[in-house]
């Protein structure tokens, strides 16, 4: 496992400066051949895979309620802290990776 950079940009877009994100704000980001969600809540940071493990929907733009991703499409709910699901039809986890912020960079660990 290594830790690799996060690109939090937009395609054409120089980063801005300061933090990755404000908090409450999330983004999908791709990191190799991974599709990720990276999320603020308050000063933390986390990192889980972006698609619902019941029938892979998006989560990029689900509501998040308190420390739980929120699935619409048939109602899972995800931890965003371990990936596990709290809630719904969903019976796996999603992927979750170490996050830290140095410099204000993200890097991820796989
Ligand atoms: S795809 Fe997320 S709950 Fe069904």
């Amino acid at each position: 496992m290594s830790w690799q950079r996060i690109e939090m940009a937009k395609e054409g877009e120089n980063a801005a400066p300061g933090p990755p994100l404000a908090p409450g704000e999330k983004r999908a980001v791709r990191v190799g051949d991974q599709e990720l969600l990276v999320l603020r809540l308050g000063d933390e940071y986390f990192a889980v895979s972006n698609r619902c493990t019941h029938a892979a929907w998006p989560l990029t733009n689900e509501p998040v309620d308190g420390m739980e991703i929120v699935c619409t499409l048939h109602g899972a709910r995800f931890d965003v802290r371990d990936g596990c699901p709290t809630g719904g039809p969903a019976s796996k986890p999603l992927a979750s990776y170490p996050i830290e912020l140095r410099d204000e960079q993200l890097y991820v660990r796989f």
